[in-house]
């Protein structure tokens, strides 16, 4: 059913413009009858950030920006749901077009730029779910034109902590002018004390939340180094690698297109974001956990982001090329791997090749 269900509406997805297209698949998610998968094997469930997880697939954030459809994602499958990127007011990102896709490559460029109904709106959604169970963590980014962008971000994390799973800080964003610039050492800092300080002020009465920071693919190893040093000083729950890419691999087919300004995500986002999980991953030594995302697209592409140092893992560019079925055959691929090696938890695979993978000549 569910098989149907995607070939029809991909289909009919391709012929529309990138965004026509997204903005017509929240709509069938919101009113069609959604199949809803079956149950997830037990040996798919992870443990992470002290919440429940059927299976370590998520949907990863810019899909579901305003939280429209969270619980039909669920039913479909993901194992959790990360809604967002929102901002605290309502703004409209930047000018169309500014989504494009690269099918030779079976990549994506967006700008979209924070394009979000606002909190208030996001916050109505998501209280009016708050007992339906699943994870659905919400992402949190800073207005354009914010005067404060850190007092943005703890506004977010106060309003949001009792309805939400849990929040990602996103500063990896190349679309927000100087969003990316929060990474840098000295204003992390800073960010990370307040976001810290909010999450365990909200924690007194909505119980605990745990705050990720999600990062770009992009950062120089000593940034890297400052970043993950950072997180665990101030004692960040986990981090996202990461966003998408400012930067264009050499062997892009789609030369025109790639020239289109903004992040590049899909199978050509893959080795350097994996590469980057990897750097974090021994970076961090085991103090909090990592969601890996960036071209995932096969079941293969998510074992090896497991192997990477991931203990979960988010995906949205491949879904436009493979469609929701993709996720099916995922957890069906992760399943296998662990019967041919006689394990019962994914939890074994994750960080296995981190070392390795970091020995390796810097992907192209
Ligand atoms: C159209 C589009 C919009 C996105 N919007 C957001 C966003 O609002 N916030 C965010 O943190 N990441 C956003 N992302 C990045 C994804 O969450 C993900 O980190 C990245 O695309 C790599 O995964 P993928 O290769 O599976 O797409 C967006 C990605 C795409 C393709």
């Amino acid at each position: 059913m569910i098989g149907l269900f995607d070939r029809l509406a991909r289909l009919l997805l391709h012929a529309l413009d990138p965004e026509d297209a997204h903005g017509l698949a929240i709509r069938m998610l919101r009113i069609a009858p959604v199949p809803k998968a079956g149950h997830d094997d037990r040996r798919l469930a992870m443990r992470v950030f002290g919440l429940n997880f059927p299976n370590p697939v998520g949907m990863a954030a810019g899909f579901d920006k305003n939280a429209e459809v969270p619980d039909a994602l669920l039913r479909l499958g993901f194992g959790f749901v990360e809604v967002g990127t929102i901002t605290p007011l309502p703004q409209a990102g930047n000018p169309r077009p500014r989504l494009f896709r690269l099918d030779a490559d079976e990549g994506v460029i967006n700008r979209l730029g924070f394009n979000s109904q606002g909190a208030d709106a996001v916050l109505r959604r998501l209280a009016a779910r708050a007992h339906s169970g699943g994870v659905v963590g919400i992402n949190v980014g800073a207005n354009k034109d914010a005067l404060d962008r850190v007092a943005d971000y703890v506004h977010l994390i106060e309003r949001f902590a009792a309805v939400a799973s849990y929040v990602t800080v996103n500063i990896s964003s190349p679309n927000t002018p100087g969003l990316r610039d929060l990474q840098a050492a000295a204003v992390l800092d800073e960010l990370m004390a307040r976001v810290i300080d909010a999450r365990d002020r909200a924690a007194r009465s909505a119980g605990p939340t745990p705050v990720l920071l999600k990062i770009a693919p992009d950062l120089a190893l000593s940034d890297l180094d400052d970043v993950v040093g950072i997180a665990r000083a101030r004692r960040v729950d986990g981090m996202i690698v990461g966003n998408t890419t400012v930067s264009r691999p050499q062997r892009l087919r789609d030369v025109a297109t790639a020239t289109e300004a903004g992040g590049l995500s899909g199978r050509p986002l893959f080795p350097l974001a994996t590469r980057m999980l990897a750097e974090t991953y021994v970076r961090v030594e085991g103090v909090f956990p990592l969601i890996g995302a960036g071209g995932i697209d096969s079941g293969a592409a998510a074992l090896a982001k497991i192997r990477a140092g991931a203990s979960l893992i988010q995906l949205y560019s491949a879904l436009v090329f493979r469609g929701l079925g993709l996720v099916a055959a995922i957890k069906a691929a992760l399943l296998a791997a662990l019967q041919c090696d006689g394990q019962t938890s994914l939890a074994d695979y994750v960080g296995a090749d981190a070392a390795s993978i970091t020995a390796e000549p810097w992907p192209a």
